[in-house]
């Protein structure tokens, strides 16, 4: 048979032998469910040169086998903590929601005056509403903590000052942090241009992962 674009069409395959039914298999066993890693963080900025680092963290964590999320600055834009009807803002709903199916979170500010933006921490302030959970806040959660910057200094004061909040909210900072300095000459057009800063972020992914992992396991192995 010829086809409309003058090739030869297939002819129709002969209709294949019904196939012998499969033996019963054990029951597998229930599969865990996949690791969920959690990004927060980046500027309003376009594109946010902290925003395509946390991108390259949440690969690494993806490489490793995590489900990963990503809440970017549009969506951090929430009102001052405290404010009235924040409970139910759906900025906020949907952060707490995030925050609380992740099983780690990786944070990623630009260095504003030497910390973390206003945006992110704001943001964190809202784990308060956390506290009540059982385990309240990040407790038995790794966070990898990232920053970039124009200058030299401030942002290692900045991953810093993300681990002092991590620690904090009882999470578990990752060792390896990552501190971009001169970002301009790193992260060019959403890209990652340095081999090196790539793979230490996607490394501190991986780690989020790991440790998740090992929790999961001594869970598991708790009596
Ligand atoms: C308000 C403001 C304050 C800043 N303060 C610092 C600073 O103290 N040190 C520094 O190295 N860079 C500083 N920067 C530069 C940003 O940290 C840098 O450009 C960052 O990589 C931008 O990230 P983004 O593209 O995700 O917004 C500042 C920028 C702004 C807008």
């Amino acid at each position: 048979m010829t086809r409309h674009d003058g090739k030869q069409a297939s002819a129709p395959s002969a209709p294949s032998a019904p196939s012998a039914p499969s033996a019963p298999s054990a029951p597998s066993a229930p599969s865990a469910p996949p690791i969920r890693v959690l990004g927060l963080g980046g500027s309003l900025r376009r594109p946010s040169q902290s925003e395509t680092a946390l991108r390259m963290a949440l690969r690494g964590a993806k490489e490793a086998g995590a489900v990963t999320e990503l809440i970017s600055a549009d969506a951090l834009r929430l009102p001052l903590y405290p404010s009235p009807d924040m409970a139910t803002d759906p900025k906020v709903v949907a952060l707490l929601a995030a925050v609380r199916r992740a099983d780690g979170l990786i944070l990623a500010s630009p260095a504003y005056h030497g910390t973390m933006s206003g945006v992110l921490k704001n943001a964190l302030d809202y784990l308060q509403y956390l506290a009540d959970d059982e385990p309240p806040y990040l407790d038995g959660r790794a966070v990898g903590a990232l920053s970039t910057g124009d200058g030299t200094q401030a942002v290692v004061q900045t991953v810093d000052a993300l681990r002092s909040v991590v620690h904090a909210l009882r999470a578990w900072p990752t060792p390896i942090g990552v501190a971009i300095h001169e970002a301009g000459r790193t992260l060019q057009d959403g890209e990652v241009s340095d081999d090196r800063v790539a793979e230490l972020l996607r490394a501190m992914g991986a780690q989020v992962v790991e440790f998740a992992l090992a929790r999961r396991a001594l869970r598991a192995a708790a009596p």
